[in-house]
């Protein structure tokens, strides 16, 4: 038998503000055409004066844990990406624990950016296959809003905000290809590349908050190239062929960039969950939103194989091999 970490239940959150590509060229000289033929951005959700990274953490994960029929008690462990924290410390999770009710086991964040989330699930399964947590709550939450410089047309029309949630489960499953469950995470970083993607403000440098500062063309090139291996080395570490994947539920960042990995992945397009046009990219939300959306759609069902993958600042990026 194998101790696997299966999804037990997924959830979201999504701002009430809407804002489309005719909004953004109010603020900056960019266009609705200029956008979407780049990014196939339409339009972002953006937070509203009440809404925080917990208090969107905090919906996506009951409406996770609903989806589970699990009662929030049952968590022993939540693990929260994000790179927009309601404060430097303590760590948004806590935050989260606090509110919906639990006062045992561990909560923390991970800082991973846009890599975020593939990062937590991998913390996550790892501290399931330690024997270490049960019942695991990863959370991807973002207010990316608050970080973007809205003088800065290359950056601030490619983001949004928003939450998505899994629990986790702790179950032995027999050890075959056609258990439910996490098969594999990998995570990866190259610090050399860190000038290309960051924020220009710190705690410890300028006690500023900043701004996301982008060097797009350098990240596109970076982002295909490392994401399609890490998809492959995740299929070949599981003896999977690509013919076998349901459903790739890519890092939400731009289109064209989920084209160019499907393509070089060999996957149609017809099996890739592309949300980046009503979502843009939310960062360490993205793919749980992505997850979420697809499976309430009754398009991602029990027994799918799903292959996820994401690329952000660091460099820092990763693929998961899941079967819901
Ligand atoms: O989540 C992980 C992090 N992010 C990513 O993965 C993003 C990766 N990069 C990208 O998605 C793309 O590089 C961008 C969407 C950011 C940019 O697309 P691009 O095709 O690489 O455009 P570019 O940066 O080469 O800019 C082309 C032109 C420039 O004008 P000139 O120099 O050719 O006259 C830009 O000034 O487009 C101009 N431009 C814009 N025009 C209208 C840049 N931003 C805008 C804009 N509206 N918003």
């Amino acid at each position: 038998m194998v101790l696997r970490s299966q999804i037990a239940g997924t959830g979201s959150f999504l701002p009430e503000r809407i804002v489309t590509n005719d909004d953004m060229s109010k603020i900056v000289d960019t266009s609705d055409q200029w956008i979407q033929e780049r990014t196939g951005i339409q339009s972002r959700r953006f937070v509203g004066p009440t809404d925080t990274t917990s208090s969107m953490g905090i919906a996506a994960a009951k409406n996770a844990l609903e989806a589970a029929e699990m009662p929030a008690e049952d968590i022993d462990l939540i693990v929260c990406a994000t790179t927009t924290p309601d404060l430097t410390f303590p760590a948004t999770a806590t935050i989260i624990q606090a509110e919906l009710g639990i006062h045992s086991g561990a909560a923390f964040d991970v800082q991973a950016v846009c890599s975020g989330f593939v990062y937590a699930l991998a913390t996550a399964d790892n501290f399931v296959k330690a024997g270490q947590a049960n019942n695991v709550l990863v959370i991807g939450s973002e207010s990316f809003s608050k970080i973007l410089d809205f003088t800065d047309r290359s950056t601030c029309v490619l983001f949004g905000d928003g939450a998505g949630a899994v629990v986790l489960k702790a179950t032995e499953t027999p050890g075959e290809k056609s258990d439910q469950g996490i098969f594999s995470t990998h995570i990866y970083s190259d610090g050399r590349y860190r000038h290309n993607l960051y924020v220009d403000g710190g705690v410890s440098t300028d006690q500023r908050t900043g701004y996301v500062k982008m060097n797009g063309q350098e990240v596109f090139r970076h982002a295909v190239e490392n994401m399609s291996r890490a998809v492959q080395t995740a299929l070949d570490t599981n003896g999977f062929h690509i013919d076998e994947v349901n459903w790739f539920v890519p890092h939400q960042a731009n289109r064209r960039i989920l084209t160019a990995v499907s393509r070089r992945l060999k996957l149609p397009h017809e099996r890739v969950i592309s949300t980046v046009d009503h979502h843009a990219n939310t960062s360490a939300a993205s793919i749980p939103l992505a997850l979420d959306e697809s499976v309430r759609a009754g398009k991602i069902k029990s027994g799918d194989l799903l292959a996820l993958e994401a690329m952000g600042g660091g460099f820092t990026w990763g693929s998961a091999i899941v079967r819901m």
